[in-house]
């Protein structure tokens, strides 16, 4: 992040932030709360700082208390430092009764880490299994970076996560 100013905000995180408050009526810019969260987690490396939660609190102009607890709820913020991408298999229904398990045994052994663990080299983030992705035609599936990708086997896993960064 650059130009935090005394915000602690980015300038592009405000812009971003000031088009989403614009969206909703003037004493309702807490609705903005999870579009600046996820900004201000872009622009820092995937994850969230207790200072940065705060940033958003105070432009915002609601309690901190009220962006910790959207920061800890929704599974697309993460308040810990992890792996520059971000991998999440689905283990759902659909995706289970298709191999989920499998998939995800997979990607453990492949990379030797845990869910909810970052390779040491800070390449992949595997976080814990998702719930459903709303791609259950396509399971098993992954989400990669906000991206989907489906039926997956081995050898697309292979090629998907070694041609991450
Ligand atoms: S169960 Fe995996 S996408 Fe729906």
């Amino acid at each position: 992040m650059s130009e935090t100013g005394e915000t602690g905000l980015s300038a592009h995180a405000r812009e971003v932030i000031d088009q989403w408050i614009a969206k909703y009526p003037p004493d309702r810019k807490r609705s903005a709360v999870l579009a600046a969260l996820r900004e201000v987690q872009h622009e820092n490396g995937g994850y969230l700082t207790t200072g940065l939660m705060d940033a958003v609190a105070g432009y915002l102009d609601i309690p901190a208390i009220a962006v910790y607890e959207v920061a800890s709820f929704y599974s697309m913020l993460e308040t810990q430092p992890v792996g520059r991408n971000s991998v999440s298999v689905c283990t759902n229904i659909s995706c289970m009764l298709r191999g989920a398990d499998s998939v995800v045994d997979y990607i453990k052994k492949k990379l030797g880490i845990k869910t909810g663990e970052s390779t040491p080299d800070g390449r992949i983030y595997l976080k814990l299994e998702e719930e459903c992705l709303a791609a259950c035609c396509g399971a098993p599936m992954m989400m990669v970076n906000h991206k989907y990708y489906e039926n997956l086997t081995p050898e697309k896993i292979d090629e998907i996560l070694d041609n991450l960064d």
